[in-house]
């Protein structure tokens, strides 16, 4: 099936672009210099170009902190652009895969929040992609929204590289832990997506909103000591001999996060078929896979 894919540069996008080539899609990417989703007239040109038999919308604003300064920015990006691309995909009549976030929800909960359940995002960024999720519900009944959470991949800013990064330069690490959600790898969640594509071109009615994260629960902190240890054990000289679990409120950020945000995955496991692994077992694949990579670029910035 011919796919459009937007963001094409992101770190999702990096992992699911080659993902859906292989498995014999044809893929039209755009990068923001090449299809900027903010604007209406250019995203329903190139969809009505192109005429993929489905888009996907990895593109958005992500820098979470900085939404809170820059909100129109966010809005523009998260909630304009994809109905713009709800607009282009309902021209043309091809499904829409969009990317949206567990930060919809307020994390009051402490068990999984399914899809249906109240939101109550409680940042800029969250509103914004809970924004964004509504113009998609009112606009394109053919859709597919997937709530991920915490996403790392090999290529992009995120917080294994981070983690990794302070490891070389510092004896002591700070990290918080009463923050609870699911480390995902974006190469996980990209072959999810390739099989909602295949059961689109399948001709798979099952639209709507699913969750999709790895499996399993970790605070920011077990995710740190997660990542230093079987660094180590893989062979990276690492500086930091200490994660010292703190507060959020010790660690002050410009955007509130949900304390709780770990996804009930029971939808997708049952719509798709699909079987999800625990997020430290994709944590050591991904690291095993870089072989030092993520390491070695950290230490070259
Ligand atoms: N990262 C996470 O932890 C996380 C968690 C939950 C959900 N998500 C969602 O997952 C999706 C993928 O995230 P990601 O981590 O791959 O994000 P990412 O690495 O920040 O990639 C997003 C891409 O969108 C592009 N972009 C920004 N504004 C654009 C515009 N106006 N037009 C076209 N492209 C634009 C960016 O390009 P430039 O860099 O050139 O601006 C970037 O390449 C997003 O929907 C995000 O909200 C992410």
């Amino acid at each position: 099936m011919k796919v459009l894919v937007t963001g094409a540069k992101g770190q999702l996008a990096l992992d699911l672009i080659p993902l859906l080539e292989r498995s014999g899609h044809t893929v039209i990417g755009f990068d923001s210099s090449s299809l900027d989703i903010t604007d209406p007239d250019r995203v329903g040109y190139e969809a009505a170009r192109v005429k993929p038999g489905c888009i996907i919308n990895t593109a958005a604003y992500t820098k979470v902190d900085l939404a809170e300064k820059e909100r129109e920015r966010a809005f523009a990006v998260n909630r304009d652009g994809a109905r713009n691309l709800a607009r282009a995909a309902a021209s043309i009549g091809a499904p829409l895969i969009h990317v949206s976030t567990d930060f919809v929800f307020d994390g009051r909960k402490s068990t999984p929040y399914g899809e249906d359940e109240l939101t109550g995002p409680l940042s800029v960024y969250g509103a914004s992609k809970l924004a964004g999720e509504e113009e998609i519900l009112q606009l394109l009944p053919a859709h597919f929204i997937i709530r991920t959470s915490w996403l790392y991949g090999m290529m992009g800013n995120n917080f294994v590289k981070t983690i990794l990064r302070l490891a070389t330069e510092r004896d002591t690490i700070r990290v918080v832990y009463d923050q609870a959600g699911t480390p995902t790898w974006t190469r996980d969640l990209a072959g999810v997506i390739v099989t909602v594509v295949d059961a689109i071109e399948a001709g798979t009615l099952d639209y709507g909103i699913y969750n999709y994260s790895n499996e399993g629960v970790a605070s920011w902190y077990d995710f740190a000591e997660a990542v230093v240890d079987e660094s180590r054990r893989m062979g990276a000289s690492l500086k930091c001999r200490t994660i010292e679990p703190i507060l959020t409120s010790e660690y002050p950020t410009p955007a509130k996060r949900p304390a709780y945000s770990v996804l009930d995955k029971q939808k997708i496991k049952k719509a798709f078929g699909v079987t999800i692994p625990h997020w430290r077992a994709s944590l050591i694949k991904m690291l095993e896979e870089a072989d030092g990579a993520v390491i070695k670029a950290e230490e070259k910035q």
